[in-house]
Protein backbone atom coordinates (compact mmCIF):
# COMPACT_ATOMS: atom_id res chain seq x y z
CA UNK A 1 0.00 0.00 0.00
CA UNK A 2 1.13 3.24 -1.10
CA UNK A 3 2.17 5.97 2.85
CA UNK A 4 -0.85 8.41 2.89
CA UNK A 5 0.71 12.30 2.60
CA UNK A 6 -0.83 13.58 5.75
CA UNK A 7 -1.00 17.68 6.78
CA UNK A 8 -2.45 18.60 9.94
CA UNK A 9 -4.06 22.25 10.53
CA UNK A 10 -2.98 23.77 13.70
CA UNK A 11 0.00 23.35 15.58
CA UNK A 12 -0.98 24.08 19.02
CA UNK A 13 -0.57 21.32 22.04
CA UNK A 14 -2.59 18.50 20.35
CA UNK A 15 -1.90 19.26 16.66
CA UNK A 16 1.97 19.70 17.11
CA UNK A 17 3.09 16.90 19.34
CA UNK A 18 0.21 14.24 17.69
CA UNK A 19 1.93 14.24 13.94
CA UNK A 20 5.65 14.88 15.52
CA UNK A 21 4.89 11.36 16.87
CA UNK A 22 3.44 9.88 13.62
CA UNK A 23 6.14 11.49 11.80
CA UNK A 24 8.30 9.77 14.45
CA UNK A 25 6.73 6.32 14.45
CA UNK A 26 6.20 6.18 10.18
CA UNK A 27 9.71 7.86 8.63
CA UNK A 28 7.57 6.65 5.58
CA UNK A 29 5.27 8.82 5.77
CA UNK A 30 5.48 12.84 4.85
CA UNK A 31 3.98 15.07 7.40
CA UNK A 32 3.00 18.77 7.44
CA UNK A 33 1.94 20.23 9.90
CA UNK A 34 0.61 24.00 9.07
CA UNK A 35 -0.87 26.99 11.25
CA UNK A 36 -1.46 30.66 10.21
CA UNK A 37 0.33 31.72 13.38
CA UNK A 38 4.12 32.66 12.03
CA UNK A 39 5.49 32.78 15.36
CA UNK A 40 4.12 29.59 16.83
CA UNK A 41 5.63 27.65 13.34
CA UNK A 42 8.99 29.59 13.66
CA UNK A 43 9.31 28.52 17.12
CA UNK A 44 8.20 24.48 15.81
CA UNK A 45 11.21 25.05 13.60
CA UNK A 46 13.60 26.34 16.30
CA UNK A 47 14.66 24.54 19.29
CA UNK A 48 12.34 26.27 21.39
CA UNK A 49 9.34 24.27 20.88
CA UNK A 50 5.99 25.68 21.62
CA UNK A 51 4.96 23.38 23.62
CA UNK A 52 6.62 22.32 26.65
CA UNK A 53 6.26 18.09 26.93
CA UNK A 54 8.93 16.13 28.64
CA UNK A 55 10.57 14.06 25.45
CA UNK A 56 8.83 15.69 22.97
CA UNK A 57 12.23 17.64 21.80
CA UNK A 58 14.01 14.68 21.17
CA UNK A 59 10.78 13.56 19.49
CA UNK A 60 10.47 16.26 16.89
CA UNK A 61 14.48 16.84 16.29
CA UNK A 62 13.95 12.96 15.18
CA UNK A 63 11.53 13.69 12.67
CA UNK A 64 11.80 17.40 11.73
CA UNK A 65 13.83 17.86 8.09
CA UNK A 66 12.95 14.00 7.56
CA UNK A 67 9.63 13.62 7.25
CA UNK A 68 8.20 16.29 9.18
CA UNK A 69 7.48 19.96 8.12
CA UNK A 70 6.27 22.89 9.68
CA UNK A 71 4.95 25.64 7.97
CA UNK A 72 2.25 28.47 7.00
CA UNK A 73 1.61 26.91 3.59
CA UNK A 74 -1.68 25.82 5.13
CA UNK A 75 -3.14 25.42 0.96
CA UNK A 76 -0.31 24.03 0.00
CA UNK A 77 -0.13 21.05 2.41
CA UNK A 78 -3.63 20.44 1.72
CA UNK A 79 -3.41 20.60 -1.90
CA UNK A 80 -0.38 17.66 -1.47
CA UNK A 81 -2.20 15.57 0.82
CA UNK A 82 -4.63 12.56 1.19
CA UNK A 83 -5.92 12.53 4.94
CA UNK A 84 -6.13 16.42 6.68
CA UNK A 85 -5.92 16.28 10.29
CA UNK A 86 -8.13 19.60 11.86
CA UNK A 87 -6.71 20.44 15.17
CA UNK A 88 -7.19 23.93 15.55
CA UNK A 89 -8.70 25.84 18.76
CA UNK A 90 -12.30 25.58 19.59
CA UNK A 91 -12.88 28.06 22.03
CA UNK A 92 -16.30 28.38 24.28
CA UNK A 93 -18.08 30.96 22.77
CA UNK A 94 -18.53 34.45 24.17
CA UNK A 95 -20.78 36.17 22.33
CA UNK A 96 -24.49 35.50 20.82
CA UNK A 97 -26.48 32.26 21.01
CA UNK A 98 -24.64 29.80 23.84
CA UNK A 99 -22.64 32.46 24.79
CA UNK A 100 -20.58 30.65 27.63
CA UNK A 101 -21.00 27.45 27.07
CA UNK A 102 -21.88 26.06 22.85
CA UNK A 103 -18.60 26.07 21.31
CA UNK A 104 -17.06 28.83 18.24
CA UNK A 105 -16.85 26.90 15.64
CA UNK A 106 -15.51 29.92 13.63
CA UNK A 107 -12.33 28.28 13.04
CA UNK A 108 -13.32 24.82 12.07
CA UNK A 109 -15.75 26.27 9.67
CA UNK A 110 -13.11 28.65 8.02
CA UNK A 111 -10.59 25.37 7.96
CA UNK A 112 -13.25 23.50 5.75
CA UNK A 113 -13.92 26.07 3.72
CA UNK A 114 -10.12 26.66 2.94
CA UNK A 115 -10.20 22.85 3.05
CA UNK A 116 -13.06 22.51 0.00
CA UNK A 117 -11.11 25.32 -1.86
CA UNK A 118 -7.72 23.92 -2.06
CA UNK A 119 -8.47 20.43 -2.86
CA UNK A 120 -9.16 18.19 -6.20
CA UNK A 121 -9.74 14.30 -6.32
CA UNK A 122 -10.45 12.08 -3.04
CA UNK A 123 -9.42 13.45 0.46
CA UNK A 124 -10.10 11.72 4.08
CA UNK A 125 -10.77 14.72 6.52
CA UNK A 126 -9.94 13.77 10.14
CA UNK A 127 -11.35 16.05 13.19
CA UNK A 128 -8.65 15.96 16.17
CA UNK A 129 -9.97 19.20 17.81
CA UNK A 130 -12.81 18.14 19.99
CA UNK A 131 -16.13 19.18 18.88
CA UNK A 132 -19.82 18.92 19.88
CA UNK A 133 -21.55 15.98 18.34
CA UNK A 134 -22.07 16.15 14.50
CA UNK A 135 -19.50 18.64 13.65
CA UNK A 136 -18.72 16.20 11.16
CA UNK A 137 -21.93 16.67 9.62
CA UNK A 138 -21.38 19.99 9.18
CA UNK A 139 -18.04 20.26 7.92
CA UNK A 140 -19.25 17.38 5.16
CA UNK A 141 -21.63 19.68 4.10
CA UNK A 142 -19.03 22.66 3.83
CA UNK A 143 -16.85 20.46 2.07
CA UNK A 144 -19.05 19.53 -0.64
CA UNK A 145 -20.89 22.63 -1.14
CA UNK A 146 -16.90 23.88 -3.05
CA UNK A 147 -18.59 22.28 -6.13
CA UNK A 148 -14.86 21.38 -7.75
CA UNK A 149 -15.13 17.78 -8.00
CA UNK A 150 -13.16 17.21 -4.60
CA UNK A 151 -15.09 14.16 -3.21
CA UNK A 152 -14.40 13.86 0.67
CA UNK A 153 -15.01 11.28 3.64
CA UNK A 154 -14.60 12.71 7.50
CA UNK A 155 -13.81 11.01 10.39
CA UNK A 156 -13.64 11.82 14.22
CA UNK A 157 -10.44 11.07 15.56
CA UNK A 158 -10.80 12.27 19.10
CA UNK A 159 -7.13 13.11 20.53
CA UNK A 160 -6.74 11.46 24.25
CA UNK A 161 -3.43 12.62 25.43
CA UNK A 162 -2.76 14.40 28.57
CA UNK A 163 -0.65 17.46 28.74
CA UNK A 164 2.28 16.54 31.02
CA UNK A 165 2.31 13.02 29.59
CA UNK A 166 1.81 13.81 25.74
CA UNK A 167 5.06 11.68 24.48
CA UNK A 168 3.90 8.28 26.67
CA UNK A 169 0.12 8.85 25.97
CA UNK A 170 1.09 9.18 21.94
CA UNK A 171 3.57 5.86 22.06
CA UNK A 172 1.64 3.95 24.40
CA UNK A 173 -1.90 5.06 24.19
CA UNK A 174 -5.25 3.30 26.04
CA UNK A 175 -7.45 3.47 23.08
CA UNK A 176 -7.24 5.04 19.44
CA UNK A 177 -11.10 6.09 18.75
CA UNK A 178 -12.00 6.52 15.09
CA UNK A 179 -15.26 6.67 14.06
CA UNK A 180 -16.90 7.55 10.50
CA UNK A 181 -19.16 5.63 7.66
CA UNK A 182 -16.76 4.79 5.36
CA UNK A 183 -14.85 1.58 5.76
CA UNK A 184 -11.97 2.38 3.80
CA UNK A 185 -11.59 5.94 5.25
CA UNK A 186 -11.24 4.47 8.24
CA UNK A 187 -8.75 1.69 7.45
CA UNK A 188 -6.72 4.04 5.92
CA UNK A 189 -6.31 6.01 8.91
CA UNK A 190 -6.08 2.57 11.08
CA UNK A 191 -3.07 1.73 9.31
CA UNK A 192 -1.45 4.75 10.00
CA UNK A 193 -1.66 4.35 13.78
CA UNK A 194 -1.42 0.04 13.36
CA UNK A 195 2.27 0.96 12.74
CA UNK A 196 2.84 1.18 16.61
CA UNK A 197 -0.12 0.10 17.94
CA UNK A 198 -1.96 -3.04 18.63
CA UNK A 199 -4.65 -3.36 16.35
CA UNK A 200 -7.01 -4.30 19.23
CA UNK A 201 -6.47 -0.89 20.97
CA UNK A 202 -7.85 0.34 17.53
CA UNK A 203 -11.95 1.17 17.89
CA UNK A 204 -14.10 2.01 15.61
CA UNK A 205 -17.37 3.32 16.06
CA UNK A 206 -19.70 5.46 13.49
CA UNK A 207 -19.41 9.27 13.73
CA UNK A 208 -21.45 10.49 16.32
CA UNK A 209 -20.12 7.97 19.02
CA UNK A 210 -17.01 8.90 18.44
CA UNK A 211 -17.81 12.76 19.00
CA UNK A 212 -19.54 11.87 21.87
CA UNK A 213 -17.01 9.76 23.77
CA UNK A 214 -14.21 12.13 23.97
CA UNK A 215 -16.79 15.09 25.50
CA UNK A 216 -17.94 11.79 27.71
CA UNK A 217 -14.38 10.75 28.37
CA UNK A 218 -12.96 14.16 29.44
CA UNK A 219 -16.76 14.70 31.68
CA UNK A 220 -16.38 11.42 33.32
CA UNK A 221 -12.93 12.56 34.22
CA UNK A 222 -13.59 16.21 35.54
CA UNK A 223 -16.44 14.54 37.45
CA UNK A 224 -14.28 12.16 39.41
CA UNK A 225 -12.25 15.60 40.12
CA UNK A 226 -15.14 17.26 41.50
CA UNK A 227 -15.89 14.58 43.30
CA UNK A 228 -12.99 14.11 45.58
CA UNK A 229 -12.66 17.88 45.94
CA UNK A 230 -16.60 18.00 47.25
CA UNK A 231 -15.66 15.14 49.51
CA UNK A 232 -12.37 17.88 51.05
CA UNK A 233 -14.39 19.71 52.02
CA UNK A 234 -16.53 17.42 54.12
CA UNK A 235 -12.71 16.13 55.26
CA UNK A 236 -12.24 19.55 56.34
CA UNK A 237 -15.20 20.03 58.29
CA UNK A 238 -15.39 16.60 60.03
CA UNK A 239 -11.39 15.82 60.51
CA UNK A 240 -11.18 13.05 58.03
CA UNK A 241 -7.84 13.04 55.59
CA UNK A 242 -9.21 13.53 52.07
CA UNK A 243 -5.84 11.72 50.59
CA UNK A 244 -6.37 8.39 53.09
CA UNK A 245 -10.22 8.52 51.69
CA UNK A 246 -8.95 8.71 47.96
CA UNK A 247 -6.50 5.58 49.15
CA UNK A 248 -9.26 3.50 50.57
CA UNK A 249 -11.93 4.06 47.44
CA UNK A 250 -9.45 3.85 45.41
CA UNK A 251 -8.10 0.10 46.39
CA UNK A 252 -12.15 -0.70 45.17
CA UNK A 253 -11.29 -2.20 41.74
CA UNK A 254 -14.80 -0.62 40.36
CA UNK A 255 -13.25 2.03 41.26
CA UNK A 256 -9.79 2.42 40.55
CA UNK A 257 -7.17 4.86 42.08
CA UNK A 258 -6.44 7.38 39.11
CA UNK A 259 -7.91 10.85 39.32
CA UNK A 260 -9.04 11.00 43.00
CA UNK A 261 -6.43 13.33 43.92
CA UNK A 262 -7.90 16.57 45.19
CA UNK A 263 -6.73 19.75 44.28
CA UNK A 264 -7.03 23.65 44.00
CA UNK A 265 -9.36 22.60 41.25
CA UNK A 266 -8.65 21.42 38.27
CA UNK A 267 -8.09 23.30 34.93
CA UNK A 268 -6.66 23.14 30.92
CA UNK A 269 -8.44 23.66 27.89
CA UNK A 270 -10.87 20.21 27.71
CA UNK A 271 -12.80 19.44 31.03
CA UNK A 272 -14.74 22.76 31.39
CA UNK A 273 -15.46 23.50 27.80
CA UNK A 274 -16.46 19.91 26.96
CA UNK A 275 -18.51 19.87 30.19
CA UNK A 276 -19.80 23.26 28.79
CA UNK A 277 -20.47 21.62 25.51
CA UNK A 278 -22.26 18.61 26.62
CA UNK A 279 -24.60 21.18 28.77
CA UNK A 280 -25.30 22.91 26.19
CA UNK A 281 -26.08 19.93 23.80
CA UNK A 282 -28.32 18.32 26.65
CA UNK A 283 -30.20 21.75 26.48
CA UNK A 284 -30.56 21.69 22.92
CA UNK A 285 -32.24 18.33 23.06
CA UNK A 286 -34.47 19.43 25.81
CA UNK A 287 -32.66 17.48 28.51
CA UNK A 288 -32.84 19.82 31.07
CA UNK A 289 -31.70 16.91 34.79
CA UNK A 290 -29.19 16.09 32.43
CA UNK A 291 -27.54 19.41 31.52
CA UNK A 292 -27.90 20.25 35.16
CA UNK A 293 -26.16 17.23 36.42
CA UNK A 294 -22.86 17.88 34.55
CA UNK A 295 -23.38 21.31 34.90
CA UNK A 296 -22.92 20.66 38.72
CA UNK A 297 -19.02 19.52 37.45
CA UNK A 298 -17.91 22.84 36.41
CA UNK A 299 -20.11 24.64 39.70
CA UNK A 300 -18.37 22.28 42.11
CA UNK A 301 -14.97 23.06 40.23
CA UNK A 302 -15.86 27.08 40.47
CA UNK A 303 -16.61 26.28 44.06
CA UNK A 304 -13.41 24.74 45.11
CA UNK A 305 -11.05 27.47 43.30
CA UNK A 306 -13.06 30.21 45.43
CA UNK A 307 -13.13 27.91 48.91
CA UNK A 308 -9.29 27.78 48.38
CA UNK A 309 -8.51 31.37 48.06
CA UNK A 310 -11.32 32.37 50.91
CA UNK A 311 -9.30 30.01 52.87
CA UNK A 312 -6.68 31.71 52.51
CA UNK A 313 -7.88 34.93 53.68
CA UNK A 314 -9.79 33.72 56.24
CA UNK A 315 -6.70 31.79 57.65
CA UNK A 316 -4.38 35.38 57.77
CA UNK A 317 -5.99 37.03 60.02
CA UNK A 318 -9.30 38.31 57.18
CA UNK A 319 -7.10 40.31 55.49
CA UNK A 320 -3.94 39.59 52.92
CA UNK A 321 -4.14 43.34 51.86
CA UNK A 322 -0.33 44.61 51.33
CA UNK A 323 0.99 40.85 52.44
CA UNK A 324 2.89 39.42 50.00
CA UNK A 325 1.82 35.72 49.09
CA UNK A 326 4.54 33.53 47.43
CA UNK A 327 2.56 31.36 44.43
CA UNK A 328 4.19 28.88 43.21
CA UNK A 329 3.15 27.33 39.87
CA UNK A 330 0.91 29.01 37.35
CA UNK A 331 0.41 26.05 35.05
CA UNK A 332 -2.65 24.13 35.17
CA UNK A 333 -0.77 20.99 36.22
CA UNK A 334 2.85 20.03 36.26
CA UNK A 335 5.01 19.33 33.39
CA UNK A 336 2.94 21.60 30.70
CA UNK A 337 3.16 25.41 30.10
CA UNK A 338 -0.03 25.51 29.54
CA UNK A 339 -2.44 28.05 31.37
CA UNK A 340 -5.36 27.72 29.78
CA UNK A 341 -8.40 27.63 32.85
CA UNK A 342 -5.44 26.93 35.52
CA UNK A 343 -6.76 27.28 38.83
CA UNK A 344 -4.04 29.54 39.91
CA UNK A 345 -5.62 32.26 37.49
CA UNK A 346 -8.56 32.33 39.46
CA UNK A 347 -6.85 32.04 42.71
CA UNK A 348 -4.49 35.27 42.21
CA UNK A 349 -7.60 36.71 40.71
CA UNK A 350 -9.38 36.73 44.13
CA UNK A 351 -5.94 37.47 46.12
CA UNK A 352 -5.42 40.69 43.88
CA UNK A 353 -8.78 42.09 44.52
CA UNK A 354 -8.03 41.44 48.24
CA UNK A 355 -5.11 43.68 47.34
CA UNK A 356 -2.38 41.32 48.18
CA UNK A 357 0.96 41.32 46.78
CA UNK A 358 1.98 38.31 44.86
CA UNK A 359 5.08 36.99 43.67
CA UNK A 360 4.60 34.26 41.06
CA UNK A 361 6.87 31.58 40.23
CA UNK A 362 6.49 28.82 37.56
CA UNK A 363 9.51 26.69 36.07
CA UNK A 364 8.24 26.77 32.59
CA UNK A 365 5.65 29.46 32.05
CA UNK A 366 7.02 33.08 31.08
CA UNK A 367 6.22 36.57 32.67
CA UNK A 368 4.19 38.08 29.64
CA UNK A 369 1.90 35.12 29.65
CA UNK A 370 1.07 35.60 33.44
CA UNK A 371 0.34 38.51 32.80
CA UNK A 372 -1.89 38.32 29.72
CA UNK A 373 -3.60 35.36 31.82
CA UNK A 374 -4.27 37.71 34.89
CA UNK A 375 -5.33 40.47 32.46
CA UNK A 376 -8.22 38.42 30.84
CA UNK A 377 -9.55 37.35 34.56
CA UNK A 378 -10.94 40.65 34.45
CA UNK A 379 -11.60 41.48 31.20
CA UNK A 380 -15.02 41.80 30.60
CA UNK A 381 -16.69 39.62 27.46
CA UNK A 382 -15.01 42.39 24.69
CA UNK A 383 -11.63 42.19 26.02
CA UNK A 384 -11.22 45.61 28.02
CA UNK A 385 -10.17 46.21 31.59
CA UNK A 386 -10.43 48.70 33.70
CA UNK A 387 -7.42 51.07 34.50
CA UNK A 388 -8.04 49.71 38.10
CA UNK A 389 -7.51 46.53 37.75
CA UNK A 390 -4.30 47.06 35.09
CA UNK A 391 -2.90 48.91 37.92
CA UNK A 392 -3.80 46.10 40.25
CA UNK A 393 -1.42 43.77 38.50
CA UNK A 394 1.03 46.63 37.33
CA UNK A 395 1.67 47.37 40.79
CA UNK A 396 0.68 43.99 42.87
CA UNK A 397 1.84 41.02 40.71
CA UNK A 398 5.64 40.16 40.51
CA UNK A 399 7.29 36.87 38.77
CA UNK A 400 10.29 35.47 39.67
CA UNK A 401 13.07 32.97 38.66
CA UNK A 402 13.23 31.17 41.40
CA UNK A 403 11.43 28.98 44.76
CA UNK A 404 13.41 31.23 46.87
CA UNK A 405 13.05 34.28 45.03
CA UNK A 406 9.42 34.49 45.30
CA UNK A 407 8.86 33.26 48.88
CA UNK A 408 11.36 35.89 50.65
CA UNK A 409 9.99 38.22 52.77
CA UNK A 410 6.30 36.55 52.31
CA UNK A 411 3.96 36.04 55.18
CA UNK A 412 2.28 33.10 52.83
CA UNK A 413 3.67 30.50 50.09
CA UNK A 414 0.41 28.95 48.00
CA UNK A 415 1.41 26.30 46.21
CA UNK A 416 -0.88 25.94 43.07
CA UNK A 417 0.99 23.45 40.37
CA UNK A 418 2.20 20.06 41.39
CA UNK A 419 5.70 20.75 40.03
CA UNK A 420 8.10 18.23 41.40
CA UNK A 421 10.68 21.15 42.72
CA UNK A 422 7.83 21.87 45.11
CA UNK A 423 7.58 19.32 47.06
CA UNK A 424 10.89 19.41 48.58
CA UNK A 425 12.19 22.74 49.08
CA UNK A 426 15.16 23.70 51.76
CA UNK A 427 12.37 24.63 54.54
CA UNK A 428 15.00 26.27 56.46
CA UNK A 429 16.09 29.08 53.82
CA UNK A 430 12.25 29.60 52.98
CA UNK A 431 11.02 30.22 56.72
CA UNK A 432 14.14 32.39 57.67
CA UNK A 433 13.08 35.07 55.34
CA UNK A 434 9.36 34.87 55.55
CA UNK A 435 7.12 36.64 58.33
CA UNK A 436 5.60 34.51 61.46
CA UNK A 437 3.58 33.16 61.27
CA UNK A 438 4.61 31.40 57.92
CA UNK A 439 1.55 30.00 56.17
CA UNK A 440 2.21 27.07 53.57
CA UNK A 441 -1.15 27.16 51.43
CA UNK A 442 -1.01 23.33 49.75
CA UNK A 443 -3.84 23.93 47.15
CA UNK A 444 -2.14 20.03 45.76
CA UNK A 445 -1.13 18.14 48.77
CA UNK A 446 2.23 17.72 47.92
CA UNK A 447 4.54 19.18 50.08
CA UNK A 448 6.29 16.96 53.22
CA UNK A 449 3.98 18.46 56.02
CA UNK A 450 5.47 17.01 58.96
CA UNK A 451 8.41 18.27 57.60
CA UNK A 452 7.13 22.08 57.43
CA UNK A 453 5.28 21.51 60.52
CA UNK A 454 8.24 21.12 62.34
CA UNK A 455 10.57 23.59 61.14
CA UNK A 456 7.91 26.17 62.23
CA UNK A 457 5.37 26.47 59.58
CA UNK A 458 1.70 26.29 59.12
CA UNK A 459 0.48 24.15 56.74
CA UNK A 460 -2.96 24.05 55.31
CA UNK A 461 -3.80 21.64 53.06
CA UNK A 462 -6.67 19.99 50.47
CA UNK A 463 -9.25 18.02 53.06
CA UNK A 464 -7.16 18.18 56.15
CA UNK A 465 -7.14 19.71 59.25
CA UNK A 466 -4.79 22.42 59.30
CA UNK A 467 -1.35 21.27 60.96
CA UNK A 468 0.67 23.78 63.64
C1 LIG B 1 -7.53 15.93 29.77
C2 LIG B 1 -7.78 14.43 29.59
O1 LIG B 1 -7.12 13.71 30.62
C3 LIG B 1 -7.28 13.98 28.23
O2 LIG B 1 -7.60 12.61 28.01
C4 LIG B 1 -7.91 14.84 27.15
O3 LIG B 1 -7.39 14.49 25.88
C5 LIG B 1 -7.67 16.31 27.40
O4 LIG B 1 -8.12 16.66 28.71
P1 LIG B 1 -5.40 17.42 30.37
O5 LIG B 1 -6.41 18.51 30.57
O6 LIG B 1 -4.23 17.68 29.50
O7 LIG B 1 -6.12 16.13 29.76
O8 LIG B 1 -4.81 16.96 31.80
P2 LIG B 1 -5.39 16.05 32.98
O9 LIG B 1 -4.29 15.21 33.48
O10 LIG B 1 -6.63 15.35 32.62
O11 LIG B 1 -5.70 17.12 34.12
C6 LIG B 1 -6.76 18.06 34.02
C7 LIG B 1 -6.86 18.88 35.30
O12 LIG B 1 -7.36 18.08 36.37
C8 LIG B 1 -5.52 19.44 35.79
O13 LIG B 1 -5.70 20.75 36.27
C9 LIG B 1 -5.13 18.50 36.92
O14 LIG B 1 -4.29 19.11 37.86
C10 LIG B 1 -6.51 18.19 37.50
N1 LIG B 1 -6.54 16.91 38.23
C11 LIG B 1 -6.35 15.74 37.58
C12 LIG B 1 -6.78 16.92 39.60
O15 LIG B 1 -6.96 17.96 40.22
N2 LIG B 1 -6.84 15.71 40.27
C13 LIG B 1 -6.66 14.52 39.62
O16 LIG B 1 -6.73 13.46 40.30
C14 LIG B 1 -6.41 14.54 38.24
P1 LIG C 1 -5.14 22.72 21.07
O1 LIG C 1 -4.76 22.80 22.51
O2 LIG C 1 -6.49 22.11 20.85
O3 LIG C 1 -4.09 22.08 20.21
P2 LIG C 1 -4.33 25.41 20.40
O4 LIG C 1 -5.12 26.63 20.68
O5 LIG C 1 -3.09 25.16 21.19
O6 LIG C 1 -5.35 24.20 20.54
O7 LIG C 1 -3.90 25.36 18.86
C1 LIG C 1 -4.75 25.58 17.80
C2 LIG C 1 -3.96 26.20 16.66
O8 LIG C 1 -4.80 26.28 15.49
C3 LIG C 1 -3.48 27.64 16.90
O9 LIG C 1 -2.06 27.68 16.80
C4 LIG C 1 -4.14 28.49 15.78
O10 LIG C 1 -3.28 29.49 15.26
C5 LIG C 1 -4.43 27.42 14.74
N1 LIG C 1 -5.51 27.78 13.79
C6 LIG C 1 -6.74 28.22 14.07
N2 LIG C 1 -7.47 28.41 12.94
C7 LIG C 1 -6.66 28.08 11.90
C8 LIG C 1 -6.81 28.04 10.48
N3 LIG C 1 -7.96 28.38 9.90
N4 LIG C 1 -5.76 27.65 9.73
C9 LIG C 1 -4.58 27.29 10.31
N5 LIG C 1 -4.38 27.29 11.65
C10 LIG C 1 -5.40 27.68 12.44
Amino acid sequence: MNSPRICCIGAGYVGGPTMAMIAKQCPEISVHVVDLNQARIDRWNSNDLPVYEPGLDEVVQEARGRNLTFSTNVREAIHESDIIFIAVNTPTKSFGVGAGRAANLEFIEKCARTIAECSSGHKVVVEKSTLPVRTAEAVKRILESSGNGATFDVLSNPEFLAEGTAVQDLLHPDRILIGGESASAVEKLAAVYARWIPRDRILTTNLWSSELSKLTANAFLAQRVSSINAISALCEATGADVDEVAKAIGTDSRIGPKFLKASVGFGGSCFQKDILNLVYLCEHFGLREVAEYWEQVVKMNDYQKRRFSTRMVRTMFNTVSDKRIAVLGFAFKKDTNDTRESAAIHVCRDLLEERAKIAIYDPRVPESQIREELRLSFADAMGRISDHHAKLIETNVTVHASLYEATEKSHAVAVLTEWDEFRNFDAGRVLQSMFRPAFVFDGRNIVDRKQLTEAGFEVHSIGRATSH
